[in-house]
């Protein structure tokens, strides 16, 4: 039986193995909060992905040509893999798979709030892979850097595709905004539409963050969200500025004293009521993930089934 001060020892021996850059593996002692932190994390990314898939696939069928349908596809699968590496990360943690989804489905595990925002145009599949994979680029080459190893080794190879993911997005509005004066005006509207939501896609102020300082401390997290948002928003200006766009904050300004560009505030009453279930798209996201993880129960039933007909135990099958 484990007193408090072995406890106290093994956090010593932990939190000194994290300021000394080891990576934490999944059989290696580590707190239980840490373990809680890092599943609740994992699995939000996971559902991101997984969840991100809709709104790009509302245009599958509506792209401008075979190229545009060919690479939306590809990307689509790519973000699919995403969710699988993650949950897959997840899982060397000790929570099944079937759990973390069954969390999601119940409303007690997020996903990125951005994907509750309609696609309403080919612009917003543009600015999605330009904006929403631009922002998660920033975060995920931080987590490159995560303590927890199996999450940092998933983030290399994820952060790889999404480079892909980022041009693509980018490609299409260069072509949108570089086209008719239509073309333009729908790029010009999904920026509008798309830029505020990605730079939610940081989290709160690191002042409201309720997992930031120890995220920080035990180094899952590497850089702030407002770092990292900041980040995100020097970089975004000159691409704004090739496009031939407005930029949608009228308060961006370069502060010289800084470094950086200042910036107007984000809507976070928007925000919360979007990660409280108030989105435009909520219950129909959810709802399609519902649907297509019942009508995929028979390829989860098979998979047992084969496995176990090889011997296997009769595992559940997420
Ligand atoms: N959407 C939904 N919920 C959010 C959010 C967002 N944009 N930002 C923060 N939250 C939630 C947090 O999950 C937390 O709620 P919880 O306690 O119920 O989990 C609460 O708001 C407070 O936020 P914190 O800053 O305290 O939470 P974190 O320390 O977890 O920081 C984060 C939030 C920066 C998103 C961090 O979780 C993170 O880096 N996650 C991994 C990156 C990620 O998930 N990115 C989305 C990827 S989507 C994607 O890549 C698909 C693309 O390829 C199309």
């Amino acid at each position: 039986m484990k007193t408090s001060a072995d406890e106290q020892e093994l956090e010593r021996r932990f939190q000194q193995r994290i300021e000394d850059e080891q990576k934490i593996e999944p059989k290696d002692w580590m707190p239980a909060a840490y373990r809680k932190n890092l599943i609740r994390q994992i699995s939000q990314h996971a559902h991101s992905e997984v969840i991100g898939m809709q709104p790009e696939g509302n245009f599958l069928t509506r792209a401008p040509s075979l190229r545009r349908k060919a690479v939306l596809l590809s990307k689509i699968q790519d973000e699919a893999g995403h969710g699988l590496y993650l949950y897959s990360a997840a899982e060397t943690l000790g929570t099944p798979r079937s759990e973390l989804i069954a969390a999601l489905q119940a409303g007690e595990a997020k996903y990125a709030s951005i994907f509750n925002y309609p696609t309403q145009t080919w612009g917003d599949v543009g600015a999605i892979g330009w904006l929403v994979d631009g922002a998660a680029i920033v975060n995920q080459i931080s987590l490159q850097r995560t303590s927890y190893g199996p999450y940092a080794r998933g983030m290399v190879r994820i952060c790889k595709e999404e480079s892909f993911h980022q041009r693509q997005g980018y490609e299409i509005m260069i072509a949108l905004a570089h086209g008719s004066a239509e073309q333009r005006e729908m790029a010009q509207d999904s920026l509008n539409r798309f830029y505020w939501p990605a730079l939610m896609m940081f989290g709160p102020h690191d002042r409201e963050s309720a997992h930031s300082a120890r995220s920080m401390q035990w180094k899952i997290k590497r850089e702030t969200n407002d770092d990292l948002r900041q980040k995100f928003i020097d970089q975004t200006v000159p691409q704004i500025a090739f496009l031939g766009l407005e930029h949608p904050d009228s308060g961006i300004r370069w502060n010289e004293e800084r470094q950086h560009y200042d910036h107007g505030e984000i809507d976070w009453n928007e925000f919360y009521a979007v990660i409280n279930g108030n989105g435009h798209c909520n219950r129909q996201r959810m709802e399609h993930h519902i649907r297509a993880h019942e009508e995929g129960a028979w390829v989860r039933d098979a998979i047992a089934a084969h496995r176990e007909k090889r011997g296997g135990r009769k595992q559940q099958v997420a």
